[in-house]
């Protein structure tokens, strides 16, 4: 299933490339999209890991939890 928002957000980050010229406010545009995918990805892992401890599916909950770490990292390293 395509996941519309991140198709948009991608389109967004797209839009940034082609209107600002390459230099610093491009980068800190750029930085700013990427923290929204992750923003985004650390809902739907937050979800997932909610969602799986009220199913009870330990594993699931163990994989979706890796994952969700990972993107609360990447998100400090771009903060
Ligand atoms: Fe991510």
């Amino acid at each position: 299933m395509k996941c519309m928002v991140m198709e948009d957000l991608i389109e967004e980050d797209q839009e940034l490339i082609d209107e600002i010229e390459k230099g610093s406010v491009l980068d800190v545009g750029l930085v700013a999209a990427a923290q929204k995918v992750e923003h985004y990805e650390i809902a739907a892992y937050g979800n997932l890991c909610a969602i799986g401890k009220q199913l009870g599916v330990s594993d699931g909950v163990k994989l979706h939890n890796a994952t969700l770490e990972e993107e609360k990292a990447t998100d400090a390293t771009l903060s």
